[in-house]
């Protein structure tokens, strides 16, 4: 079992970091996380080679995430909530796999050979609702492939309440890990 977590906290002990901490208790198999912040991943520069190739040119790690893709079982989008939506450095990463949305258009079917499940996990402060964050990230989740999306899982009181703390959610989690598990 192989899950890929795409990671798009700057926080490196936040409360995304926290949630994650509490899912890897409850995954077994290799976990490959990326870090929107910190793995210096260029954001698509729409040069449009991957329209002709079907192959990113930037060289960067997000080399190493194409190839993760291909064969991980499970695929996780945790993010902060930011002015409603999914942090901006991880729509950065997201726009890499517009060379998914070529490879569609020029096959007719999906590039990547395997199905995925997925899960979104997101934190916020209060402010406003969740929705349109999980709709994105559910649409990311599907230019990868991973078909079937756990519900929303969302910690959305952290002004007042740490996400480590907050038992509804960590409870979720749990059950999403066993979702990805069967
Ligand atoms: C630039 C910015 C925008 C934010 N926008 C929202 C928002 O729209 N809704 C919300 O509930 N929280 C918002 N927050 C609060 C964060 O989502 C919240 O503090 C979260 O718990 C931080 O998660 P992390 O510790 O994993 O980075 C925002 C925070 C920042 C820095």
């Amino acid at each position: 079992m192989q899950t890929l977590i795409l990671n798009g906290s700057p926080r490196k002990n936040g409360d995304t970091a926290q949630l994650l901490q509490h899912l890897r208790k409850h995954l077994t198999g290799e976990i490959i996380e990326i870090s929107a912040y910190y793995d210096n991943i260029s954001p698509c520069i729409d040069c449009r080679r991957c329209k002709k190739t079907g192959i990113c040119v930037i060289p960067d790690k997000m080399q190493d995430i194409y190839n993760t893709i291909e064969t991980c079982d499970n695929i996780i989008i945790a993010s902060p909530i930011y002015f409603s939506e999914l942090t901006g450095r991880l729509l950065d990463v997201a726009s890499r796999l517009q060379t998914y949305y070529y490879g569609m258009q020029k096959n007719g079917g999906h590039p990547v050979k395997k199905s995925k499940r997925g899960a979104v996990i997101l934190v916020g402060g209060g402010e406003g609702d969740a929705q349109i964050a999980y709709d994105t990230a559910v649409r990311i989740l599907h230019y990868m492939k991973a078909k079937e999306v756990y519900p929303l899982i969302c910690s959305h009181r952290t002004d007042e309440i740490p996400a480590a703390e907050d038992e509804k959610v960590l409870d979720e989690i749990r059950k999403a890990a066993d979702f990805l598990q069967l």
